[in-house]
C-alpha cells in the first residue's frame, strides 16, 4: 500500500458554534479557534475538520450555505480565516473544510433566482416536480428530517426537493453547470491553502429521484471521479465522505486509491446497532459482540485496499463515553478505554472536541433548552403520531445532536470559559468538574491519555499500517486484538464492562511482554490468567 499523509494523521473536529467565543457574542468564532491553536498543537493532532464556517441563515448551524465564499459574519472574516489557515500551517496542523453541495440554502442566490421563474437559467440547479394529480407533493419520499421532502413553492407552481429541512433545498446534480460552480468552488479553497474536505452526505448525490433512489445511486462514483479529476485529483488533499449506508465493498469503491476518488468514508454500521430498527429514537443498548462484529469486519475488508475513518462520535452524534461506556463512576476510565480501542485501529482517528477531556451527554429538562432542528422536528413528528413526551424526550438525552453540543469545557468558571456573554445554547452543568483546565493540570487525565495514544501512532508504523487480527470474538465484555508489522506484534486488551473480569490470553503465546501504554496498573506478566478491572485497557508490546 502507498503511504500518504493521512495514513497516521490524527483529526480533530471542531464545531465551530460551541468551540471557543472570542467576542462574547455567546457564539464560538474563527478567532476563538485560532486562539486554542497551542492546545490542540499540544495534543498532537495535525489536521482540523472544521463544521460549516461558511455563509448561512444557520437553519441548521451553517449546513446551509447560502454563500460557499463567504464566512458567516458570526465566525468572523475571510481574513481571520486565512489567519487560521496560515497560524495552523505554521504548526503543522491542516485544516479540512467541510463540503456541503448536496443542497443549498434556500437563501443562497442561485436558489432566489432559481425561485424567480420556470425559465430562470437557475432553475435548473435544484429539482423542481409538477404537483402530482391530487394537487399533492410528486412522491411521498421523506425528508431525513422529518415530513415530506417536497416543499411547494405558490409563485412558480411547482415542489422542489429538500432530502434535509425546506431551507435546503438539494442541488441538481444532473445539472453540469452545478458540477462547474462547485468544482470552481472546490478550487477557489484549494488555492487557500486549505488541507481537504470532508464531504457532507455525499452519498446522495448520485440520486435518480423519480426511481425513488437518494443514497449510493448510479451517477454516484462517476460523480466523484469527476470531481476529484476536475479538483483534488493530484493535490495530495485529505477527502472524506459521509457515507451513510456504505458497505466495505461500497467503501472500496470511494477509497481504493486506483478508483481516484476519495481517501476515506465515513461509515455508520457500527453507530446504527444502536438504534431500534435502525431509528434512531428508538435506543437499543450496546451488544459488544455485535459491535466488535461490524469493526472486525471493517478491519479485515479494507486491509489491503481503501482506508477506513475511526469515530465514536462527532457533530450529530452522542457523546462516545455517555454512550459506550459509563459517564458516571467509570468516566475517566471507560472514556480512556475507548480512546485506547479506537486509536489502536487501523485508519485514521478523528477526536470530536471534547472527547478529549471526556465530555458527556445534556440532559435538559424542558424542550426549549433544545436548538437542533432535528431534534424539535422530530419532537414535533412523534409526538404528533402517538409517542409520549417522556419517551421522546428521553431518545432526545440519549441520541440528540445536541448532546455533542453544549459548548466546550475549558474551564469551572462561568460559561465553562467557553464565553464571556451567553452561549446560544446552555453549557452542561457537569463543566464544574469536567473541563480543560483540570485535565491539562493532572497527570493522570484523559488529555494526558489521548496525548500519549497520539504519540503512540505517529511514532509506530505497526498502529499505522500493521496486520489486523481480532481475538476473544465471542467475549461479549472484552474487545481484543492484535496488530502485527514486520516482524513487531501489538497486542490491545479492553474490559468493556464494569465487573472484574479474567481473561486467557495464551493463544498469543508471548514470552516477552512490554506495556505500552494502559490506563490502569494492569499485570500483565500472565496473559493466560488476566486481570482486568472494570474499563481496563491495555497496549502491549509482546515478543
Ligand atoms: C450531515 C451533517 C449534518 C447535517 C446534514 C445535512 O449529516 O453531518 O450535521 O445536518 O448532513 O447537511
Ligand atoms: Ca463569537
Amino acid at each position: 500500500m502507498e503511504q500518504k499523509w493521512w495514513h497516521d494523521a490524527v483529526v480533530y473536529q471542531i464545531y465551530p458554534r460551541s468551540f471557543c467565543d472570542s467576542n462574547g457574542d455567546g457564539i464560538g468564532d474563527l478567532n476563538g479557534i485560532r486562539s486554542k491553536l497551542d492546545y490542540l498543537e499540544q495534543l498532537g493532532i495535525n489536521v482540523i475538520w472544521l463544521s460549516p464556517v461558511y455563509q448561512s441563515p444557520m437553519d441548521d448551524n451553517g449546513y446551509d450555505i447560502s454563500d460557499y465564499q463567504e464566512i458567516s459574519p458570526e465566525f468572523g472574516t475571510m481574513q481571520d480565516m486565512l489567519d487560521l489557515i496560515e497560524e495552523a500551517k505554521a504548526k503543522g496542523i491542516r485544516i479540512v473544510m467541510d463540503l456541503v453541495v448536496n443542497h443549498t440554502s434556500d437563501e443562497h442566490d442561485w436558489f432566489q433566482r432559481a425561485c424567480e421563474s420556470k425559465d430562470s437559467p437557475y432553475r435548473d440547479y435544484y429539482v423542481w416536480r409538477d404537483a402530482s394529480e391530487d394537487g399533492g407533493p410528486p412522491s411521498d419520499m421523506g425528508s431525513i428530517f422529518g415530513g415530506s421532502a417536497w416543499q411547494w413553492h405558490e409563485a412558480t407552481q411547482q415542489y422542489y426537493l429538500h432530502l434535509f429541512s425546506k431551507k435546503q433545498p438539494d442541488l441538481n446534480w444532473e445539472n453540469p453547470n452545478v458540477h462547474q460552480e462547485v468544482h470552481n468552488m472546490m478550487n477557489w479553497w484549494i488555492d487557500k491553502g486549505i488541507g481537504g474536505f470532508r464531504l457532507d452526505v455525499i452519498d446522495l448525490i448520485g440520486k435518480e429521484i423519480d426511481r425513488g433512489i437518494t443514497g449510493n445511486g448510479p451517477r454516484l462514483h462517476p460523480l466523484l471521479r469527476q470531481m476529484n479529476k476536475a479538483t483534488f485529483g493530484n493535490k495530495d488533499l485529505l477527502t472524506v465522505g459521509e457515507t451513510w449506508d456504505a458497505t466495505p465493498d461500497i467503501a472500496k469503491l470511494y477509497s481504493a486509491p486506483e478508483r481516484e476518488e476519495l481517501s476515506m468514508v465515513f461509515q455508520f454500521e457500527h453507530i446504527t446497532l444502536t438504534w431500534g430498527d435502525g431509528d434512531k429514537w428508538k435506543p437499543a443498548p450496546l451488544d459488544l459482540k455485535a459491535f466488535k462484529k461490524v469493526l472486525t469486519k471493517w478491519q479485515l475488508e479494507l486491509k489491503d485496499t481503501g482506508w477506513n475513518s475511526l469515530f465514536w462520535n462527532n457533530h450529530d452524534l452522542p457523546r462516545a463515553v455517555s454512550k459506550y461506556g459509563n459517564d458516571g463512576k467509570y468516566r475517566v476510565k471507560s472514556a480512556t478505554m475507548l480512546a485506547t480501542v479506537l486509536h489502536c485501529l487501523k485508519g485514521t482517528p478523528y477526536i470530536y472536541q471534547g472527547e478529549e477531556i471526556g465530555m458527556t451527554n445534556v440532559k435538559f429538562e424542558r424542550l426549549e433548552q433544545y436548538k437542533d432542528i432535528e431534534s424539535l422536528n422530530f419532537y414535533k413528528v412523534k409526538t404528533e403520531s402517538g409517542v409520549s413526551h417522556d419517551e421522546m424526550m428521553a431518545a432526545i438525552h440519549e441520541n440528540g445532536r445536541d448532546n455533542a453540543r453544549t459548548p466546550m469545557q475549558w474551564s469551572r468558571e462561568k460559561n465553562a470559559g467557553f464565553s464571556s456573554g451567553k452561549p446560544w445554547i446552555e453549557v452542561n452543568p457537569n463543566h464544574v468538574e469536567i473541563n480543560v483546565e483540570q485535565d491539562l493540570n493532572s497527570s493522570d487525565s484523559i488529555y494526558q491519555y489521548y496525548k500519549s495514544l497520539v504519540t503512540l501512532r505517529r511514532e509506530d508504523p505497526t498502529i499505522v499500517y500493521g496486520e489486523f487480527v481480532p481475538l476473544l470474538q465471542d467475549h461479549d465484555k472484552v474487545f481484543a486484538y492484535l496488530r502485527k508489522y514486520k516482524g513487531k506484534t501489538i497486542l490491545i486488551v479492553a474490559n468493556f464492562s464494569d465487573e472484574d473480569l479474567q481473561v486467557d490470553l495464551s493463544e498469543v503465546g508471548a514470552v516477552k511482554v512490554e506495556v505500552l501504554t494502559s490506563n490502569d496498573v494492569i499485570n500483565c506478566s500472565d496473559l493466560s490468567n488476566l486481570h482486568l478491572a472494570p474499563y481496563d485497557a491495555t497496549v502491549l508490546a509482546i515478543q
